[in-house]
């Protein structure tokens, strides 16, 4: 059995104008929660997002993150800061050079963290991306789960939908007859799952701050206060189960 677990968006602040619940404070609670499982996770990836609109950069964050009981593996997303990522994170994940991705064995499984921050801001892949993606799944000695921040596959919520994915359809067809079983992402804010390239493809609630859902675009897209959470996804015998635990 391989356990990662997943945890997203906690969107870190240095003036702790904070919509909802503090996301340090709950990322503690889930290491804490992790510590006291009968069976500790692997690693823990998390998903992106990790600062949101902090002058002191990621001094404070790597402090919290510090305190992960096992392995951490940090991606960004659409709110970090690539330049101060890389130098910040320079010792926990072996980054491409051009982009923030990495590979990583963990136990029985291969975990590909994409970057999915295009220049520009925008979600998606490119051709440098999608190149290194196949030579990462082409030397995968185990299956696979591709961890991205953005979700590839439309949601259904235009407020997420309208700018797309960027080279979702290249990316798809990719993942065709490829080692990648399970598809993780965040971004979102919400739970969301749907089989997406022949895969089964999720979204983790946030750590931080929720977002409301509107599946017309009518409603405004803002933060709604939900529990902080985080996933366990279960490898065995080559198929993921994905446990969600919700934090009190
Ligand atoms: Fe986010």
């Amino acid at each position: 059995m391989t356990l990662i677990a997943q945890i997203t968006d906690p969107h870190l602040r240095d003036d702790g104008a904070y919509p909802c619940h503090d996301p340090a404070e709950a990322i503690l609670r889930a290491f804490e929660t992790m510590a006291a499982m009968d069976r500790l996770p692997d690693a823990i990836v998390l998903t992106g997002d990790i600062i949101d609109r902090t002058a002191d950069g990621y001094g404070a964050a790597t402090a919290v993150l510090r305190a992960a009981p096992v392995p951490l593996l940090p991606m960004p997303g659409n709110h970090d800061r690539a330049p101060e990522f890389r130098a910040a994170f320079a010792d926990w994940a072996d980054f491409a050079p051009d982009h923030l991705s990495f590979a990583r064995k963990i136990g029985d499984a291969v975990l590909i963290a994409l970057d999915s921050n295009l220049p520009g801001g925008k979600g998606g892949v490119d051709a440098a991306r999608l190149d290194w993606l196949a030579d990462a799944m082409a030397r995968a000695t185990a299956p696979v789960i591709l961890a991205l921040h953005h979700p590839p596959f439309p949601t259904g919520a235009p407020h997420l939908d309208k700018d797309g994915f960027a080279g979702a359809a290249q990316l798809a067809g990719l993942l065709a007859a490829s080692p990648v079983c399970r598809i993780i992402a965040g971004h979102s804010h919400r739970s969301m799952q749907t089989l997406w390239a022949g895969v089964l493809a999720s979204t983790c609630p946030a750590i931080g701050h929720g977002l409301s859902l509107s599946l017309t675009g009518n409603f405004p897209h803002r933060a709604s206060c939900m529990r902080p959470a985080f996933e366990l996804h279960v490898l065995q015998s080559g198929s993921v189960t994905t446990h969600q635990i919700s934090l009190a």
